[in-house]
């Protein structure tokens, strides 16, 4: 058995991605009824962030500890990955020390040449390219919600961005139909939605996403790092917010997602993003928490290491 790492939904297999979202369910529940286990007892998270966070520190740290193990926080300002210390030399030494790493960073290339020198498994909390357990988490909420999102059809109206890819890698997993809505110039990588031309479509108005569809999803307009376009980005994205006016497009029963944090007033309108008829923002972000246990658990049982 070798080591398994989850650096984009595509290292699970499809029947892999459900068991993992239907232990996550079940890992709520057992916590719900106050029921403890320890899996990871004696075991140590490395959390390498090169990026700000709540939720996924919080929730990375919070799930290790319930599950009887701990967390390490590392971050550039305080460690020699900050002084230049080689990407491989950091994987060797961490991966002897620890059982298990997990890295926010920018170039998704950094978390491919982490995991290539690692000797335990790598999570990718987060790079320029994808935030895959987020949509482990999303993909339960819409299944709490609303049942297995099998040939669905799921809007995501904004940028083309880390979040979109990994909905677009979800529709592949998960065999949705998948809208995607943002202004020209700002569409995800072209090879990531060439892998999955069957499942998504790029459409120019937030109208002809949101149309029909059973779940609607949005994210900030720009992106960790992205900071020096602020002010372009909000003229480039004018039109794109997500409100109930938008909303009343998408089916009756359909459902917002937002991984948060949220700009109110930016992508999403305040009253949508409190209305809970609509909204499930806290349940999703509620879910990183159980859907990244049951991560953690399946890479633990299914690595060499
Ligand atoms: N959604 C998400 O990843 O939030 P944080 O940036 O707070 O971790
Ligand atoms: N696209 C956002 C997601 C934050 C959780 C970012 O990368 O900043």
């Amino acid at each position: 058995m070798a080591v398994r790492h989850f650096l984009t939904l595509l290292d699970l297999s499809r029947e892999e991605l459900r068991a993992v979202v239907e232990r996550a369910i079940e890992v709520k529940a057992l916590r719900n009824q106050g029921v403890t286990s320890e899996p990871f007892r004696d075991k140590v998270l490395g959390m390498i962030f090169e990026k700000s966070s709540t939720r996924t520190r919080v929730s990375f740290e919070a799930g290790m500890a319930q599950m009887g193990g701990s967390a390490l926080f590392l971050s550039p300002r305080d460690t020699q990955l900050g002084r230049g210390e080689p990407i491989e030399d950091s994987a060797r030494v961490i991966s002897r020390m620890v059982d298990m790493v997990m890295i926010r960073t920018f170039g998704h290339n950094v978390l491919e040449r982490f995991a290539e020198y690692s000797k335990v498994p790598v999570i990718n909390a987060l790079s320029d390219s994808y935030h895959p357990c987020q949509l482990l988490a999303d993909l339960q909420t819409y299944v709490e919600h609303r049942g297995s999102p099998e040939g669905k059809a799921v809007a995501w109206v904004g940028d083309g961005n880390n979040m979109c890819h990994s909905y677009i890698n979800a529709a592949l997993m998960y065999d949705f139909e998948l809208r995607i809505a943002c202004p020209e110039g700002y569409d995800p990588d072209e090879s990531i939605v060439a892998r999955a031309k069957d499942r998504v479509k790029i459409v120019r108005t937030p109208q002809e996403a949101v149309s029909g569809a059973d779940w609607v999803a949005t994210d900030v307009w720009a992106s960790m790092g992205q900071e020096t376009e602020q002010q372009i980005r909000l003229k480039a994205f004018e039109g794109y917010l997500v409100d109930h006016e938008l909303m009343s497009h998408a089916n009756s029963d359909a459902i917002f997602m937002h991984c948060l944090p949220a700009h109110r007033g930016e992508e999403v309108s305040g009253d949508l993003l409190e209305d809970e008829q609509i909204s499930v923002v806290w349940d999703e972000a509620e879910n990183r928490l159980h859907a990244q246990k049951a991560l953690m658990e399946f890479l633990q049982e299914n690595s060499n290491c």
